[in-house]
């Protein structure tokens, strides 16, 4: 009895909210990152074969330069994947350098902001986020309120949880120095730009970038995913 009663006025609210808000509300537009910050991110690979991580995250625009600082579960020995905006990237930890040049640069602050597709409102992790998705590869997440990314997902269920996000965060220089193996006679692995790879058209060109980009921004984690 009380339901049937409720679904009328369901119903009624449902057809009257447009009106009565007027305008429909514009499309939410995703916040561009801060030039500099410090995020903690909780990685979750368990369901692409890998193991949980933290990594601190440190996005310096002006500087030219990505860095994370990755620690495994119960694993000692951190990893560094420290990304320069000329293509070069130094994965290192205690005993080994790895050097990777990318086709593309860093990402950029506005990323999302060209060509994303918001997908609404949902709540992740209790925080109430506009969500959008990107050439269905990456899913964004960020609090209505504050504007701080909350999530970012991967299309292989990669998951990444911004536990703290510090804005105007930085690392001191003499931390971005890529250790001395590095620059022993070791080999550098291109990553093949698909861009020339294949002639493809200019929108597969774009989303191509964005794809290699974001891959290169999440560093070693994404190395899994790519591999896949
Ligand atoms: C990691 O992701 C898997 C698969 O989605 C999920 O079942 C698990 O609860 C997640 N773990 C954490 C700590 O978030
Ligand atoms: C890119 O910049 C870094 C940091 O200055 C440097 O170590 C590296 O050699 C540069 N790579 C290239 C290809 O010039």
């Amino acid at each position: 009895m009380p339901l049937l009663l409720l679904l009328p006025l369901l119903a009624a609210a449902a057809v009257a909210s447009p009106l009565a808000g007027g305008a429909a509300a514009p499309t939410p537009i995703p916040t561009p990152w801060p030039d500099q910050f410090h995020a903690v991110v909780l990685t979750n690979l368990t369901e692409s074969g890998g193991r949980l991580q933290l990594i601190d995250l440190y996005y310096d625009w002006p500087g030219g330069r990505n860095l994370n600082l990755i620690r495994g579960q119960l694993s000692g020995d951190p990893t560094y994947d420290v990304e320069w905006t000329n293509g070069t990237s130094f994965f290192f930890d205690s005993a080994s350098c790895r050097t990777k040049l990318f086709p593309v640069g860093l990402l950029p602050p506005d990323w999302l902001v060209d060509g994303a597709v918001y997908l609404g409102r949902h709540a992740v992790g209790g925080f109430d986020c506009h969500v959008w998705t990107k050439v269905d590869f990456v899913w964004y997440y960020e609090d209505v309120v504050t504007h701080r990314p909350v999530r970012w997902n991967f299309f292989n269920g990669m998951q990444q949880h911004v536990m703290s996000f510090e804005v105007g965060g930085v690392l001191k220089d003499s931390k971005w120095q890529a250790p001395a193996r590095c620059f022993s006679d070791q080999e550098t692995v291109g990553i093949a730009g698909a861009a020339t790879a294949t002639g493809r058209l200019q929108g597969e060109d774009a989303k191509f970038d964005v794809m290699s980009s974001f891959l290169r921004f999440v560093g070693a984690p994404a190395q899994a995913v790519a591999a896949e």
